[in-house]
């Protein structure tokens, strides 16, 4: 089903900006000047596609449509999830707003943040893999193409043409740009 594998693309691109996060919020917290424009540009990922785009795509279009199927409680609690994350964002907002380039203290905050928002929202996607979607499969199958055509519309008038892309390409520049930080290997005996 073409808007399951949607869905579960967006998911994969936000495990990977989450684990980038931590690991650049890690060496914040050790007291590595980490370039703040590394955690605006991963605010911007979290504001505009996860809690946009993404959990606004969910509610509004499969969310409801899934309602008029089922009266699983799943849903509700899923929306609950997306609440609670936003608040989770908000706060990590406010940690990067403080956050002083090799100041461990103000480091060490933004990856209590980080953590925070990283561990819901790693346990909600995985509870959408293995309840969401199959009940996506079970009522909506027959609206599929409807959904995915309803899914580019609302992308486009929520975070407009482009940013998608745009998007992708600053997470395919963060390991580059995390490199210089990097854990290195212990010194070989
Ligand atoms: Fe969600
Ligand atoms: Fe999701």
């Amino acid at each position: 089903m073409q808007a399951v594998d949607i869905l579960r693309a967006e998911h994969d691109g936000t495990l990977h900006v989450l684990t980038f996060l931590e690991q650049a919020a890690a060496a914040a917290a050790a007291g590595q000047p980490i370039p703040q424009n590394i955690f605006t540009d991963i605010q911007e990922f979290i504001t505009i596609f996860v809690d946009r785009c993404h959990h606004g795509k969910e509610e509004n279009i499969v969310f409801s449509r899934l309602a008029e199927h089922t009266a699983a409680p799943v849903l509700q609690e899923l929306v609950s999830e997306h609440t609670q994350n936003h608040a989770y964002a908000v706060a990590f907002v406010s940690a990067v707003q403080a956050y002083v380039p090799g100041d461990s203290a103000t480091g060490a905050a933004l990856a209590t943040a980080a953590h925070r928002y990283a561990e819901l929202l790693r346990r909600h996607i995985e509870r959408e893999t293995s309840q969401l979607f199959p009940l996506m499969q079970q009522a909506l199958s027959e609206d599929d193409s409807q959904l995915t055509a309803l899914f580019d519309r609302f992308e486009e008038e929520q975070i407009g043409h482009g940013t998608h892309e745009r998007l992708h390409q600053m997470i395919e520049a963060f390991p580059g740009r995390l490199a210089p930080w990097a854990p290195t290997p212990p010194p070989k005996p």
